[in-house]
This record gives structure tokens, sequence and C-alpha cells, in this order.
């Protein structure tokens, strides 16, 4: 399989490859991003997407049970026994009238891909799948990672599940929720808190993984984002095999936007679809590193020669003013995106946008999604704030079907959920009024009774 599937820098103009089996995840020759590519001739394709249906019916197979290996036919990097699946992908798209009417959707057109039933609770399990699997093909006995939370409690998972590997993780103190903190506790990972942020803690692991010879598995590992591919495969499986006009999603480290883009691009390639949807991407305004260099300064990615003068010069100031990430939606609390070469080239391949969300746009959408029915964690609510952002600035039309990525579970932070939802000011002011949350318009407060029948009954006969 080796000389059919390679690594590749993601520049054209220097397009140096490396072997599948090298982990060093930087273009050996310009340093740049790397993506795995594929000889498709010479490779088994479907010929239609909707032969994929037919894993179904052979779900006691784990790799077709698998929401992500079940298409493995369009990143088969792996050999079947080499493939580590734990279940990921079996998640929801469903359709969603409430939360359409908040953001300005006419009914019928808003899909909510909800990634929160992943086994750890989020999108990540999809990426963690290959890249434990790649890790596994190359005989890696200590897997690490830099996170705000969501990728060590799935790196941490996968080493819990399959005793392969031993989970290293990197976090930023006092940057990630409890939620996820108590998952990579619980699954066993060597926890390491650092003195810093997202961004500090991601430098430190790339230095030691380094060093030591530790597989990373960071989404500047292209393996990884090869398994996020299928999270696009699963929407369109949900839209009948049809192509939506808009997929909305959250920015970090944008991992997420260079496997969606990567993926339709493949597909367009490989003849299973005839157009791509449009991609829109939303930063936390506390972290909006990629709205400001896409929209504000205009770099594109301009052939794969993107104008890195300006995004170096960004880079630097950020540097010199020591400017923090800072936002409630801890997930996406990230300034130095490793992706972000890769989501020029998907805003360009497919067209896209990119917008940012405050945290008070943010914590309502994240209501709106709640009292609709599915519930998500802060950062994944950025999609529906951007998408209302989105319909009222004529972007998105209110006819177009759109599909909003929401990336984790609604309990992976439930510290934000009821700091919202309080009927106590002090409360409400220290963990959200501080950062600059004003109101909570869809604050559902907990009623406070005395331990008195008659009172409990009154209180119900009032409030329902
Ligand atoms: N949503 C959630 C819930 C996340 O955990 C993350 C990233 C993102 C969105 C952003 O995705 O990086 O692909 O743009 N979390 C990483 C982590 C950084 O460490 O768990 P992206």
């Amino acid at each position: 399989m080796t000389d059919l599937v390679f690594q590749r820098c993601i520049h054209p103009h220097c397009g140096a490859t490396t072997d599948i089996s090298s982990t060093a995840f930087a273009c050996p020759q310009c340093g740049g991003l790397l993506d795995v590519a594929y000889e498709w001739d010479r490779l088994p394709v479907p010929k239609a997407l909707r032969d994929f249906e037919a894993k179904w019916s052979d779900r006691h197979n784990p790799l077709n049970f698998s929401g992500v290996w079940r298409f493995r036919e369009l990143f088969p990097f792996a050999p079947d026994p080499m493939i580590m699946t734990i279940g990921e992908g079996q998640t929801l798209c469903r359709q969603s009238d409430a939360v359409a009417q908040y953001a300005g959707l006419k009914p019928g057109k808003l899909y909510l891909q909800y990634e929160g039933m992943n086994p750890s609770g989020s999108f990540k399990d999809n990426g963690m799948t290959a890249a434990f699997t790649h890790a596994r093909m190359i005989g890696a006995t200590r897997a690490a990672c830099a996170s705000t939370g969501n990728t060590s409690a799935s790196l941490a998972i996968y080493c819990a599940a399959t005793h392969l590997m031993r989970a290293i993780i990197f976090i930023g103190s006092g940057k990630i929720s409890y939620g996820k903190l108590s998952q990579a506790l619980d699954y066993g990972a060597l926890t390491v808190q650092i003195a810093g942020d997202f961004d500090d803690a991601l430098r430190r692991v790339r230095e030691v993984s380094g060093k030591l010879g530790i597989y990373l598995v960071n989404s500047v590992n292209p393996f990884r984002l090869e398994g996020q591919k299928t999270v696009m495969y699963r929407i369109l499986e949900a839209f009948r095999w049809e192509v939506p006009d808009w997929i909305v999603v959250p920015g970090g480290n944008l991992g997420n936007v260079s496997a969606f883009g990567k993926a339709f691009s493949e597909l367009l390639e490989l003849g299973l679809i005839t157009q791509a949807p449009k991609l829109a991407v939303v930063n936390a305004a506390g972290a909006n590193t990629f709205y400001q260099i896409y929209e504000k300064q205009g770099v594109r990615w301009n052939g794969g020669r993107p104008d890195t003068g300006r995004i170096d010069s960004f880079m630097q100031r950020m540097d010199a003013d020591n400017a923090r990430a800072d936002t409630l939606a801890s997930a996406i609390e990230i300034n130095r995106p490793v992706n972000l070469p890769k989501a020029l080239r998907a805003l360009e391949r497919c067209g896209g946008v990119v917008r940012e969300a405050n945290d008070q746009e943010i914590l309502d959408a994240k209501a709106q999604v709640g009292a609709g029915g599915l519930g998500c964690e802060p950062a994944s609510a950025a999609s529906v704030a951007g998408l209302k952002k989105l319909v009222a600035e004529g972007v998105i039309s209110p006819d177009d079907r759109v599909a909003c990525v929401l990336t984790g579970h609604v309990l992976k932070d439930p510290d934000a959920t009821v700091a919202y939802h309080t009927s106590d000011p002090a409360t409400f002011e220290a963990k959200l009024g501080k950062r600059g949350v004003k109101r909570a318009a869809f604050a559902n407060k907990a009623v406070q009774v005395p331990n008195d029948l008659a009172e409990i009954v009154k209180a119900i006969e009032y409030n329902a």
C-alpha cells in the first residue's frame, strides 16, 4: 500500500513527499504542513457515495460499525487489521426548526451535526481513531498532545480502551473545563499541567515529542485530519447524498475546516460530488486570529503562496503585545492556529467566510441549542452564533440548506451552563460578567422554594 499512499507538502510549488511512516509531520524541504495523499487512480474507490450504505447491513464488523471507518475507501492509508476503532462516529445529524428560527433560517433548512455522541463526547474521536491507527502502524508506544481538553480526553480514552499506548497530555493550567479534565484523569492519562495556555502547551509538546520520540496526535498530524473528513461524509449521508449550501463550524486550531475542505476537494476530484458546500468558520471574538487574518488582513491561500509576511507580522505583533486568547469557549481559546495555511486552502477551494462571535452571542446560542433539544458545549455553539450573524448580514439566505457542526457534548463544561442559568447575581458576575456577558436572555433559572409541600405546589402551579 505504501507507494499508493504518502505524505505531501501542501504547497504545490514545493510538493515534497515523504513516506507514510514519517512522524515528523512537517515538510522535509520547506517545513510546511503535510497532507496524506493517495494515488486514487490505482486504488479501489466506490462509484457512488450511496454505495457506502451497504456497510450498514454489516454492522457486526467493527470497521463497518464505525462511522469513521465505514468510509475507509476515502482515506485508505491503513490495512484493515491495523485499524483501531472503539465505535466512534455514531453521531446524529438532526433537523432543528427551533434553532433554524433563532438563526433566521426557514423551517427545514438547518441540520445540527451532533458530534458530542462520540465515545469521549467530542468530534475528536473521528480523528483520534485515524491517528491512533497510524501510531500503531509505526509501532509507537507513547502518544502525546497539547489540548484545551477534548483532544486529551480523546487520546486518553483510546489509550485506556486499547492498552496499546500510554497517553501523555499537556494542558494549560486553569485552562480546561472540569468535565474534560476529569475524563483525562479517569482514563488514566499522564496529565502535565503547564503554567501557560494552549499555545504554550502546543509549542512544548512539539518540542518534547521530537526530543523523546513520542507520537504526536495534535491536528498538525495529517492522519488525524483524514478521520475528521468523515464528519462531512455523514452529513452528506443525512442529506441523502445531496450537498448542503453551507457547512458552519467553530474554528480553533483549524483542523476541522482543513479536513472538511480536503474531504470536499477529494470528492470533487473523484467525481463523487459535482459541487462543494461553502464553509463558514466561526472564531470566538477573544481568540480571533483566523478572522483577523482572513477577513481584516485579506490574506488568501493564493494557490499555495499565501502572504506569509502579513501572517508573520500579525503573529509577531501578538507576541510583542503578549496577546493571549481569552474566551469562555475554552475549547477554542487558541491564538496561534497551526492549521492556518490548510484552512486558507479550504476556503479557497470551497468558498467561504470567517466570522467571530463574542461570549454573549455564544452562550445565548448555546442555550438555544439546548432548548432545541440537543445541547452542546460553548465552543460548539459558536457555529450557531456565527450562522445567525451570517443570515442577518445576508451572506447566508434563509432558504439555504445549512449544517452546523456541534463539536462537543453539553456535559463537557457544566460550569459555563450553570453560570448562565444561575439565579444568583454574584455567581453570574464572577463567572460570566467579568468576561463581558451582560445578560442571559434565555436563562432557565432554578426556582428556590422552602422545604414545604404547599410552597412547592404553589411554585409548580405558578411556573409550569
Ligand atoms: N470545538 C471543540 C469542542 C473543540 O474541542 C475544538 C478544539 C474545536 C471546536 C476547534 O476545532 O481546532 O479543529 O478548529 N479543541 C482542541 C482540543 C484544540 O485540544 O481539544 P479545530
